[in-house]
């Protein structure tokens, strides 16, 4: 049975064998899965990590180097090496676009300016990106991306590939659109009518930032009277989600398998369109990347920044849209990000970036370089605490996923205040980071899950719980038991007993798991 995206109302589950699947990610670097010899001392690490899936890049350069001739052997060494790992795999494809540049198309595309004509600036200079206009490398993308889905449908027969990735972060940088002739056509038509009936259709539920530039009675108008200072963005947004649509469409003819697009977001609040992608699946333009790419099942979010938990609020305000975190970081935010991403929000997956530095910043493995353009690992080792969250997270996940959408689920994650209120059905939870702030080397996060009435797991580190009765609750109550421990295919393992100096639930300075009952009485 093929996976899927199962979407019910106000949750998705990513389903894998027919079962909902809870994707405990890793994303290695872009250069590395082009060397089955580079990956084969990484695949081992991956598994040691506690990762389940692998988000690794396949390039459209190396899968057609000549035009229609295809050679999909490093896709074949990725697979296998997931499968012998024990892992399953979700590929990236870098094909017209990667982080809006056209750097792995193949050398016939990449020098064929004609044929495959460059965006523009506004002053008539070539940028580095094929234009979204370009019809002909859309159907040769297209068809290229076809034959990868083909293949790993009549190749991968357990089910190693869970879902792929359509391009990587698109969008057009440093100009705010293309300004190729016919894109200036383009601009200078209105709005087209599906797109302007989809968004007057969709008044009162458009991404707040859309919204407050979007004047809806002009959406019969031009590109700028209807979305006055996003009219650039907007206008690229619809043209790449109609290009990266068709892409995914055509991939879902041949294997009808979970697809997703990344989003370089906006860094700034209001800063302009060319400094942040133009076009790219922001969150404030996912309304126009439904209309135009219907064929995708999620619009994912890249999410390195430390408005962790507004970003995450954004990438899920368009209904039916799950998020997804194919980058996140892997430095010591990890485990509060990933706890709060899968709980709050029922993320189906996340997954830090260059996992493969995890651990080995101070000691690269022979032959390996490591790539440190990416600072975030602050020099940490950070893989301990990837493999204790990680740990955790798939001795719950089949709760976590049985919990999606119930509002039984909360996150727990360490912001400017050093305590956060968490409403659960019966209790008020109060936390408090107060005790940990100076010992704490990572920030404070994690999760609580309401199992039943008084009945509750605690995840993460960094923080204590003190639960208050609800006004409709009895007003007192005494902890029956706190544990520390593990579940194991759906029954609660207790390794301590947690009932004397410990007082109230504290989860220590390390990822930990803690079980703890209630009884309420008048
Ligand atoms: C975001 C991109 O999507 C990745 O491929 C990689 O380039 C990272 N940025 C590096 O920070």
């Amino acid at each position: 049975m093929q996976p899927y995206l199962k979407k019910e109302s106000g949750s998705a589950q990513w389903m894998v064998e027919g079962k909902p699947f809870l994707v405990l990610g890793g994303e290695v670097h872009n250069s590395s899965a082009s060397s089955p010899e580079y990956m084969e001392a990484i695949w081992p690490r991956l598994r040691d990590l506690g990762l389940n899936t692998v988000l690794a890049p396949i390039y459209w350069e190396l899968i057609e180097p000549e035009e229609g001739i295809f050679d999909f052997s490093l896709l074949d060494s990725l697979i296998g090496g997931a499968r012998s790992h024990g892992l399953h795999l979700i590929p990236l494809w870098f094909g017209t676009w990667k982080n809006t540049l056209s750097h792995y198309v193949p050398e016939w595309v990449k020098t064929d300016f004609a044929r495959f004509p460059r965006a523009l600036s506004a002053e008539g200079r070539i940028l580095p990106s094929v234009s979204c206009f370009s019809g002909e490398c859309r159907r040769l993308d297209a068809r290229a991306f076809a034959g990868v889905m083909a293949h790993i449908r009549e190749t991968d027969r357990d089910g190693t590939v869970i879902g792929i990735q359509v391009e990587n972060e698109t969008g057009l940088l440093d100009s705010p659109r293309d300004y190729r002739p016919e894109a200036n056509e383009a601009f200078a038509c209105p709005v087209p009518e599906e797109l302007a009936a989809f968004l007057r259709a969709r008044r009162g539920h458009l991404a707040p930032d859309l919204a407050r530039h979007l004047r809806p009675e002009s959406l019969s108008g031009s590109w700028r009277e209807a979305f006055g200072l996003l009219a650039e963005e907007a206008f690229m947004a619809y043209h790449t989600a109609r290009y990266v649509g068709a892409v995914a469409a055509a991939g879902k003819r041949e294997y009808d398998i979970p697809m997703f697009v990344n989003a370089w977001g906006v860094q700034c609040p209001g800063e302009p369109a060319g400094i942040h992608p133009s076009g790219g699946p922001t969150a404030q333009m996912h309304d126009i990347w439904r209309c135009a790419a219907p064929a995708l099942d999620a619009l994912a979010a890249d999410l390195y920044l430390e408005k962790f938990a507004e970003e995450c609020e954004a990438y899920t305000h368009l209904e039916g849209n799950p998020l997804v975190i194919p980058e996140g970081r892997p430095d010591r935010w990890f485990m509060a990000h990933a706890f709060y991403a899968y709980a709050e929000h029922g993320a189906l997956c996340y997954s830090p970036f260059g996992i493969e530095d995890a651990g080995h910043l101070q000691s690269p493995p022979p032959g390996a370089v490591v790539q440190s353009i990416f600072q975030t690992f602050e020099g940490r080792d950070t893989s301990a605490l990837i493999r204790g969250t990680y740990s955790i997270l798939a001795s719950l996940s089949e709760l976590i996923c049985q919990n999606r959408g119930t509002g039984k689920m909360h996150g727990i994650l360490q912001g400017r205040l050093m305590s956060q209120t968490v409403e659960l059905t019966n209790y008020y939870a109060h936390i408090s980071f107060a005790n940990f702030v100076d010992r704490m080397e990572i920030p404070a996060g994690g999760m609580i899950l309401e199992l039943a009435e008084n009945d509750f797991l605690l995840a993460g580190a960094g923080y204590s719980v003190r639960f208050v009765p609800k006004p409709e609750t009895p007003p007192h109550f005494e902890y029956l038991s706190i544990e520390e421990g593990t579940f194991v295919q759906g029954r609660w393992v207790r390794r301590r007993r947690l009932n004397g100096d410990e007082l109230h639930p504290v989860l220590p300075a390390e990822p930990a798991l803690l079980r703890v009952r209630l009884f309420g009485y008048r």
